[in-house]
């Protein structure tokens, strides 16, 4: 072959290899084209070892050639290496890219139900007054929860505390209890006097759900025993409870009742929160809103735990539901239970 022949075929080489390196879109085909036009089976490769077999005269013509054509594609693709290996490192950028000036993610903050709000101020209070927090069993003798409260078998006052009877396989723990009151008991029959406790828990009644009735809801049990204790006591407890729970200028009244475990004993009243007192329909004009039922403990549940004839001691009993209601403002009882995020929101 002529090598003026030679070197146009070599041109044709360079044309070839700077379209593909020049059309190579990433490094690994890049990589194919090095391969493929500067490799020991590419055409260039085969015109270099043929050089031997050429006159003196071709061997440099061809020869010279042959290297400049090598070194064309070798800056080809070294440019091209570096045209490549930026533009992927910026594609990489960019897809990895955090932007951090986007707001992040808030995330949902729950808050306590307003009933436990409630128990927890309540308790603090007590707590605050030297109290112990004890809780009870929910399912309760009969014994218990009726006969060493007073309440012998026969006792009408049982109608007004009915329940659900519990079918057990002995008579040991027949009934829910259908208040916190059976603890007054099983706390003085464990400890000796002085006992001041208040006990929180879940009762149940024979009740019809509507506004203000559930079968089921929650109690604080408070119990005061000492020597010399009197009724004074218990007003001056109660009131300081009440400005505690619901403010500085919070009055409480007692009014006259019945318990058959107390003696005397009292409705426990307190301020109208919609009209401080003067009487709205909130009250019924009242202006007094009724929230417990309290006492002097009778001399007969002293003598069910055993303790001295001349014990004295106070207890009483409130609905957590009723004074989160009196709090809040909130008109139906079952609202506390339906879980309705909308008006558990409002409490936030
Ligand atoms: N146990 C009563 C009830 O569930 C509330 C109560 C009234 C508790 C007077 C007491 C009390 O300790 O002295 O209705």
């Amino acid at each position: 072959m002529e090598s003026t022949e030679i070197v146009q075929q070599l041109d044709d080489i360079r044309r070839a290899a700077l379209a593909s390196i020049s059309g190579s879109p990433d490094t690994a085909s890049l990589e194919e084209a090095r391969v493929a036009h500067l490799g020991r089976k590419s055409k260039l490769s085969k015109v270099s070892s043929s050089l031997r077999e050429m006159s003196d005269a071709d061997r440099r013509v061809v020869g010279k050639t042959v290297n400049e054509v090598r070194a064309a594609i070798e800056d080809a693709i070294s440019s091209r290496l570096a045209d490549l290996t930026s533009a992927e490192r910026a594609g990489r950028l960019e897809r990895e890219r955090v932007d951090v000036t986007l707001p992040g993610r808030k995330p949902e903050l729950g808050l306590p139900n307003p009933l436990t709000s409630v128990l927890d101020d309540v308790l603090d209070a007590f707590v605050g007054l030297g109290y112990r927090v004890v809780e009870g069993p929910e399912v309760e003798t009969d014994y218990y929860n009726f006969q060493a409260l007073n309440i012998p078998e026969d006792h009408p006052a049982r109608s007004m505390w009915d329940t659900v009877y519990v079918q057990g396989e002995t008579d040991e723990l027949p009934l829910f209890r259908t208040h916190t009151s059976p603890m007054q008991v099983r706390m003085m029959e464990k400890e000796p006097p002085p006992v001041y406790v208040v006990v929180p828990g879940r009762v149940a009644r024979r009740e019809t759900p509507d506004a203000k009735h559930l079968a089921s809801f929650m109690q604080i049990e408070g119990l005061a025993v000492d020597y010399g204790i009197s009724m004074a006591d218990l007003a001056g407890t109660l009131e300081a409870f009440a400005r505690e729970v619901f403010g500085a200028s919070q009055k409480v009244r007692l009014r006259p009742s019945y318990f058959p475990f107390t003696e005397p004993s009292a409705e426990v009243d307190v301020l109208c929160f919609n009209c401080g007192g003067s009487g709205c329909r909130s009250c019924g004009r009242e202006g007094w809103i009724e929230l417990l039922g309290a006492g002097m403990v009778h001399p007969n549940v002293f003598k069910a735990a055993g303790y001295p004839p001349d014990i004295t001691g106070f207890a009483f009993g409130v609905g957590i539901e009723r004074i989160a209601m009196a709090r809040y403002g909130v008109e139906d009882i079952r609202w506390f239970y339906e879980n309705d995020l909308e008006f558990l929101e409002s409490f936030r």
